[in-house]
């Protein structure tokens, strides 16, 4: 399929027009000091139309499942890396880099584990699968999410079978663990819920920050901070400043910024399809203006490509909120919350992003 890169320029009506028409994600990031990225999951790299937008589009991948724990490691004393293999040869197929997403997430971990946490054997275990996961993929990763949402809402760490076990000291731990297996390796603490004005989001940007400066401190190996930037239009103003501050905050701590699995779920589903894009494009472009401004972003995937592949879908609850809409068999259709339609057309969102990189390119020139 011949993607429309116009259209997608024509349609974004209140959306800077695209200043490189032609040019790649990739290489517009490649310009801006950014490596632009994608999730991918395994019924993406069936579909070829997606894979070639994909290889086109992306420096590197993130598996969105495959090399979680409990992926890997279904049953005890097994790991079956057939998906995650498959990233990893299609990366390397296309010359591009793999984001290792994640190693340690309180939703991941299997559950034969969990009777053997607490126990003696307990954190060899943990070690044992960040060296088996790292050793195997060492050759496409530079940047691994070492840690994934360790901040509860309050801005303490978040409870889970790993902070049960181990206690506070197995983020510190599980950081030096993987430090020891890849010395070169960029490791990451990755979070969401930290970019807007709400006191949720606040909390949970103090509770980061004030992690990673004690960390920082105890001369622990952390090179990165990975934003999620799973955006949401319901969610009322980002807090632009903060971020900013925030951003500021890690850099002073000698550190960089990683924003890793953008994405945008929709609120006014009512709307015609130009004004949700456009929605969606504003937002994306105001949040990228935002943390494109600070040096120390370098990398910025989207949690996938495609609205048909995503993991934000239309529920129930979003419908309801709508009464007496979609009459007569009309539907919302998927939300639209990511640079391509379902039919592998760029919508506004791809031009927003390839606009914000640019802005960021001229920036540098001044
Ligand atoms: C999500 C995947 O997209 C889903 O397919 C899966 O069922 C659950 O995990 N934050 C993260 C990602 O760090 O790993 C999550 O990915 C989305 C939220």
């Amino acid at each position: 399929m011949i993607v429309n890169f116009m259209t997608a320029i024509v349609a974004s009506k209140g959306v800077a027009r695209s200043v490189t028409p032609n040019a790649t994600l990739a290489a517009v990031g490649r310009r801006a000091g950014i490596e632009v990225g994608a999730a991918v999951a395994a019924e993406m790299l069936a579909e070829p139309w997606l894979t070639g937008i994909v290889a086109r589009e992306c420096a590197t991948v993130s598996p969105e499942v495959a090399l979680k724990w409990a992926a890997l490691a279904p049953g005890e004393g097994t790991y079956d890396f057939a998906p995650a293999d498959t990233v990893a040869a299609f990366a390397r197929r296309h010359g591009l880099r793999m984001r290792g997403h994640t190693l340690l997430w309180h939703q991941s971990i299997p559950e034969w584990t969990l009777p053997l946490l607490a126990g003696e054997d307990g954190w060899p275990l943990v070690e044992r699968h960040i060296r088996t996961v790292m050793t195997r993929y060492r050759h496409r990763v530079d940047e691994w999410d070492v840690v994934n949402e360790p901040i509860a809402d309050d801005g303490g760490l978040r409870d889970g079978p790993l902070l049960s076990a181990f206690g506070p000291a197995y983020i510190a731990n599980g950081l030096r663990a993987a430090h020891a297996v890849s010395p070169n390796a960029r490791l990451a603490i990755n979070e969401y819920g930290v970019e807007y004005a709400r006191p949720i989001d606040a909390a949970r940007r103090a509770g980061l920050l004030a992690l990673v400066r004690t960390l920082v401190a105890q001369r622990v190996p952390l090179h990165r901070v990975g934003i999620q930037a799973h955006l949401n239009l319901a969610h009322g103003p980002l807090a632009l400043a903060e971020l900013r501050e925030f951003i500021g905050a890690v850099a002073r701590l000698g550190l960089e910024v990683s924003i890793t699995e953008l994405d945008v779920r929709e609120r006014d589903l009512i709307l015609p399809v130009e004004a949700r894009d456009r929605l969606v494009a504003e937002h994306v472009a105001a949040f990228l203006d935002c943390v494109l401004a600070e040096p120390v972003v370098r990398s910025l995937s989207c949690w996938g490509l495609s609205d048909r592949f995503s993991w934000l879908i239309v529920t129930d609850e979003d419908r309801a909120r709508f009464p007496g809409a979609w009459a007569g068999g009309s539907t919302p259709g998927l939300n639209r919350g990511l640079p391509y339609d379902a039919a592998g057309q760029a919508k506004p969102m791809r031009a927003a992003i390839i606009d914000a990189l640019a802005r960021r390119v001229n920036r540098g020139r001044r």
